[in-house]
């Protein structure tokens, strides 16, 4: 039996990947390691928390004790999802950034080294090459040009992993991926604001002048691809995620204002973001000639899903709001 463990497990994509893997492969054992901030919600978690194959440890990647102390009870490969995630919150406190991202990756390499853990996989993501004019995209020799204290933070973590490869020949992967979006999304990224801002009639913040492009990934098929680079890719190989649907930020917040039937006159064009990446698409043919992976939501079936799941699940995102997340979002939006 293999023995996973997965970090940020109770996160957006960890959660998504946690069940992924609990249902596809019920023989390994999958160890959740998180611990638990503002995004991270064991609610995510809920329907597969009594499976025989699941164990939760409320821990700290940067810990060093408690992380030799999972890792030594053997784990064959670790998937580190754990990281601080947001770009406006990296512009206002870069410091938990740093210690998370790139200290916190490095005690996990350094625990998965001592005890010959035979995978890594880091979860990274295309900010870390930086913006695109409105041509071209990123390939994996792209160079690495990070704008915002969070890519900086995320480039620092995969350098590292790429320094474990090179000098202690670690079976390293790396995967950078483009935006993400579906269930259990935190209701601080653009995707589930618009939705949860649209169905409490509230109005949608847009940075600047709103046509900003992101490539727009099902949380589904990003698993998908994890999945197989965990147990096929090459060591020390980089390996982008995209999902071939570019949208400017205004076509995406018009879409899903269309589909709840709310007024466009919600939109207020607030402050830009500082530093503002204007563009992020992804070259994925790598991991689709390599791998044999290719995306396979559209996203006019995977928003109107994501819709589905956010009008479905409203408990879920309404105590989300009123709790701590309730003074961030004062001091982020209110006053802005
Ligand atoms: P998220 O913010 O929803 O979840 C992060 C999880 O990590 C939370 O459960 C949190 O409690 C946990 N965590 C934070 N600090 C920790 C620490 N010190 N020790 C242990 N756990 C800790 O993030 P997400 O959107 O699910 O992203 C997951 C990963 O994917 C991140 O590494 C992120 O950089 C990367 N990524 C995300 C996207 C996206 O669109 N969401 C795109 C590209 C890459
Ligand atoms: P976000 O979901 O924070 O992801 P990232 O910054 O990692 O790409 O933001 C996606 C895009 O939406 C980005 O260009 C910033 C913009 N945005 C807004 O215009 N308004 C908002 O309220 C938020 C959260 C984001």
């Amino acid at each position: 039996m293999k023995t996973i463990m997965i970090t940020g497990g109770a996160g957006f994509i960890g959660s998504n990947f946690v069940r992924h893997m609990i249902k596809r492969y019920p023989q390994y054992r999958i160890i959740n390691f998180d611990l638990l901030t503002y995004a991270g919600n064991l609610e995510n978690v809920a329907d597969v928390a009594e499976r025989e194959n699941y164990s939760f440890v409320h821990g700290d990647i940067a810990d060093v004790v408690l992380v030799d102390n999972v890792m030594k009870q053997g784990i064959d490969a670790v998937v580190n999802f754990a990281a601080e995630s947001h770009v406006d919150r990296s512009i206002e406190d870069p410091g938990v950034f740093v210690r998370t991202n790139v200290l916190g990756t490095q005690v996990l390499l350094e625990a998965a080294r001592k005890y010959k853990v035979k995978k890594y996989l880091q979860v990274s993501t295309d900010e870390v090459y930086g913006s695109l004019g409105t041509a071209g995209l990123f390939s994996e020799t792209t160079p690495l040009a990070p704008n915002s204290p969070y890519s900086a933070s995320k480039t620092g973590a995969d350098l590292l992993v790429r320094a474990y490869h090179e000098t202690y020949g670690m079976h390293v992967n790396i995967t950078r991926c483009s935006n993400n979006y579906g269930p259990y999304h935190f209701p601080e990224k653009l995707i589930p604001l618009v939705i949860t801002n649209a169905l409490t009639n509230q109005e949608i913040p847009v940075y600047g002048d709103g046509l900003q492009v992101r490539d727009w990934l099902h949380v589904q098929d990003h698993c998908k691809a994890i999945e197989l680079v965990l147990h096929n890719g090459i060591a020390g190989e980089v390996y982008n995620v995209g999902g071939n649907n570019e949208r400017t930020n205004l076509e995406i917040v018009r879409t899903i204002l269309k589909e709840v039937g709310k007024s466009e006159s919600l939109i207020r064009h607030v402050a830009d973001r500082s530093g503002h990446d204007r563009r992020y698409a992804i070259d994925a043919t790598k991991i689709t000639e390599k791998l044999g992976w290719k995306p396979e939501y559209t996203f006019e079936r995977g928003i109107k899903e994501t819709i589905d799941w956010y009008v479905g699940n409203r408990t879920w995102w309404e105590r989300i709001r009123s709790g701590a997340y309730r003074d961030y979002y004062k001091k982020m939006y209110l006053n802005r």
